[in-house]
């Protein structure tokens, strides 16, 4: 699988250290949380915290925008250096419209999922989108516990790619460790965000390793 080490658990004051140890810890993607306060009920980064990390890394930049009408925020991320854009589909009323712009811009497009959202709200998107991410907690905050209850919609979503031979990426985030990267990986994810099991361990680079082995 592919490690998306999060970094809404990294030491901000190091921050630029902290992305350069989990890249030459063999991360895969670097997955970045923005959040408005009325989406999710926190703040985060913003486009700006991309731009000066993309002068500093070669990591594909996967952006999980938490905010409300991300229409309104595609372009800036993508000018500041994102890969993959992923929009909430729960976040406005035209989430086929954002996920066009985000093509538009040459990024990836990334629909995300809450745990309030099923697959079937969704299946007529699937044809339009690079990666799928299914939340595995409610979405806001690191250091969350896993919901065992999220898994069937990985398995769902693989029957479907299968079935329709599309290609997209299956992503989870919230509460990712080495127990519960299993159940996902088995279910049919390919990409798996971790936040807390990576950073808030002295030598990230053993969690990555860890959840690669797995
Ligand atoms: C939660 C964020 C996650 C968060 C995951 O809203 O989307 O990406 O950083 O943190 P952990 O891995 O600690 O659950
Ligand atoms: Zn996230």
């Amino acid at each position: 699988m592919k490690i998306a080490p999060s970094i809404l658990s990294a030491d901000i004051s190091n921050l630029g250290r902290d992305v350069k140890r989990v890249e030459q810890a063999g991360a895969d993607y670097l997955h970045i949380d923005v959040m408005d306060g009325n989406f999710v009920p926190n703040l985060s980064f913003g486009a700006n915290v991309v731009r000066q990390l993309r002068g500093q890394s070669d990591l594909t930049f996967d952006v999980h925008l938490m905010v409300e009408h991300p229409e309104k925020w595609i372009s800036e991320f993508a000018a500041a250096g994102a890969d993959i854009i992923g929009v909430h589909y729960e976040a406005t009323p035209h989430i086929h419209r954002a996920l066009k712009m985000i093509h538009e811009t040459g990024k990836k497009a990334e629909l995300v999922i809450c745990p309030g959202t099923s697959v079937a709200m969704i299946t007529d998107l699937l044809s339009e989108v690079d990666q799928v991410l299914v939340m595995t907690v409610d979405p806001g905050f690191g250091g969350q516990h896993f919901l065992p209850s999220m898994t069937h919609k990985i398995k769902q979503l693989a029957e479907i790619k299968a079935q329709r031979g599309f290609a997209f990426e299956i992503e989870v985030d919230g509460g990712i460790n080495d127990q519960t990267i299993e159940q996902c990986k088995q279910a049919g994810a390919t990409i798996a965000v971790a936040g807390s099991f990576v950073y808030n361990h002295e030598t990230p680079a053993i969690q990555i390793q860890k959840l690669k082995a797995v």
